[in-house]
């Protein structure tokens, strides 16, 4: 996901621009640039690559005032420097995240007036509309109306102007933008790690809000350029969320906070072994839709099996990018749950839209405070997971299996589970101070790995396959402990790799059956259990506590988090920022 950072003040604006993309390399990029004004003019300075790069072409002693930098997660054209952001038009330089859906429309339309496009992007048909209708209306704010009316899409833009030189303008429309004063001057930022340096107070931006930006003051339009007051809000974390703070990597530092985010996240809703206000008094629903993608997907699997087994509420759990297009079977009798960490997962808002549009009950479990999806839907219940900075979630999905089995039981309508959680934390700990080093020394040599698991276990392999997968470039299969032989027990071969998870007694023995099945065929197995068995289908056990169900999930998702850490790191793989990945999708 591409990110954008601007500032406009007193002060030199070029090192606050780079140290702000810094921090939101996270969002994933594979180029950057920036556009500044100085000598009475805009300069531009775009690279491939990492910041770092881009700041070697720099003299970041420049008194320039206004800057706004780019980083690009490419969705529409080669990853090069033409295609890199800023893009300048006529008198008009832009930089953006998001998708504009309806650009070649537009590209065509400005081609034929005889506008010359530089790159193969979505983004350059911005600065293009708007010198197209500044040329029009002689008038900056009017030119963004227009423009933004016509398009189509969503788009976080920062844009400079050669007319206004003592300005900064930024729009919003489905892609996040804040606006962060602080005492020297104004930011403009995807996100708030971008700006944690500098100041802890923003402003988030609603869809199609216009900010005009000057030294020291700014003002918000809606799209009708009707002046409009927000409040300012104060970050309530620290500087130390978006520093590593002696961890070499932020996947591993926030794996290690896991402790404290559980407890925040039980204590923000249980106190003295009862439900606080937080947590609403849901009607009670007659079925439950839970949507979401990736591994928030899969907390939606684990949630499927709690809610039915101890609420007795059916659920149908189903990836957003399916379900936004696909026939619905809902009614008033139906909650719709979506869980996204960063609250702007491109399908996952679409797919709350939908059932908003349709007149169904949402909830939403999210840990962005205020994001899109937080905003949008009906309740929203928030896990306390604090900035998630490493593109893999971790944290954020430990504290959504903790919320979602504290919402099991709030809508089983009894409390006496909640006494499951307390002192849950020590184990945490101890999870967390293990070696995990002897089972990743043996992961990191294989190519094909297979984890294999039932109901709730089988939404855990998900989840350990795809860390495997996103933080070591391991090829990766969750099945089903049952399905392995309707056919892919064909590749199970001498020492192919397979993770066993069995954390549910009642049907261990047929999950060690299928274990026992690839042992026969050479298979290495690795078995991850809350039951320890003195046994020879496995070669290396995985002993986890064992603790009741409803909060198993929670310690079995931390082995495979440290497993799949230890693994990229011994491959040397890019930890916290994988490559093609980016923190939140926000684009289709
Ligand atoms: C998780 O490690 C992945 N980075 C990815 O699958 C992520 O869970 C997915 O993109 C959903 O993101 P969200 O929770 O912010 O909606």
């Amino acid at each position: 996901m591409c990110g954008i950072v601007g500032y406009i003040g007193k002060e030199k604006a070029l090192p606050k621009v780079l140290s702000g993309l810094k921090f939101l390399e996270y969002r994933g990029y594979d180029s950057a640039g920036v556009a500044y004004i100085y000598d009475n003019e805009i300069k531009i300075t775009k690279e491939v690559g990492r910041i770092n790069s881009l700041e070697k072409l720099l003299d970041l002693s420049i008194p320039s005032n206004i800057a706004i930098g780019h980083t690009r997660w490419a969705t529409h054209g080669e990853v090069n420097i033409i295609n890199s952001h800023p893009h300048k038009v006529g008198k008009f330089t832009v930089v953006h995240n998001g998708i504009i859906e309806n650009y070649l429309k537009i590209k065509e339309k400005l081609q034929k007036e005889g506008i010359i496009f530089k790159s193969s992007t979505d983004t350059e048909v911005i600065p293009a509309l708007l010198d197209y209708y500044y040329q029009k209306e002689n008038n900056i704010l009017k030119a963004i109306v227009k423009t933004i009316n016509e398009l189509e899409g969503s788009f976080a833009l920062g844009i400079i102007c050669d007319d206004d030189k003592n300005n900064l303008y930024a729009i919003r429309r489905g892609s996040p933008l804040i606006i962060a004063p602080s005492n020297d001057g104004i930011f403009i930022a995807s996100d708030i790690p971008a700006i944690l340096n500098y100041t802890n107070k923003y402003i988030l931006l609603n869809e199609n809000e216009i900010v005009k930006l000057s030294k020291n003051e700014y003002q918000i339009y809606d799209n009708k350029l009707n002046k409009i007051i927000k409040e300012i809000k104060i970050y309530e974390g620290s500087q130390d969320d978006a520093m590593l703070n002696g961890y070499d990597h932020y996947m591993l530092k926030e794996i290690h906070e896991e402790e404290k985010v559980f407890l925040d996240t039980f204590n923000y809703y249980v106190e003295n072994n009862k439900f606080k206000d937080t947590m609403p008094n849901f009607k009670k629903y007659q079925n439950i839709h839970i949507v979401a993608c990736g591994s928030a997907y899969y907390v939606g699997c684990i949630a499927k099996s709690l809610i039915e087994n101890y609420a007795n509420i059916p659920v149908y759990a189903s990836v957003a990018s399916e379900y936004r297009y696909q026939k619905n079977f809902y009614d008033q009798n139906t909650l719709v749950i979506i869980i996204s960490q960063s609250g702007e997962t491109a399908d996952s808002l679409e797919a709350l839209r939908k059932a908003k549009n349709d007149g169904i009950d949402t909830l939403a479990i999210v840990n962005v405070a205020m994001s899109s999806i937080a905003r949008e839907a009906k309740y929203t219940l928030y896990v306390k997971a604090g900035p998630e900075i490493a593109v893999a979630t971790t944290k954020a999905f430990l504290a959504q299996t903790t919320l979602i089995a504290l919402l099991t039981i709030k809508l089983q309508g009894q409390n006496d589970l909640l006494k499951e959680f307390i002192g849950l934390e020590k184990h945490i700990r101890e999870l967390l101070n293990r070696n995990y080093q002897e089972y990743a020394k043996i992961i990191s040599k294989s190519n094909n790995t297979f984890f294999i698991g039932r109901l709730v276990d089988y939404a855990l392999c998900l989840e350990g396959s795809l860390k495997l997968k996103e933080t070591s470039y391991i090829n990766s299969v969750a099945i089903q402990a049952g399905e392995l032989k309707h056919g892919t027990i064909s590749l199970i071969t001498d020492n192919t790799l397979v993770i066993g998870i069995c954390t549910k007694k009642d049907i261990s023995s047929k999950t060690i059956s299928n274990l026992k099945e690839v042992k026969a065929r050479k298979a290495n197995i690795i078995y991850i259990t809350n039951e320890f068995i003195e046994d020879n289908f496995y070669d290396q056990i995985i002993l986890l506590p064992k603790v009741n169900d409803i909060v198993m999930p929670i310690l079995t998702v931390i082995p495979l988090q440290l497993i799949a850490y230890e693994v990229a790191k011994i491959r040397g793989c890019d930890i916290d920022k994988p490559r093609n990945l980016a923190k939140s999708v926000t684009v289709e």
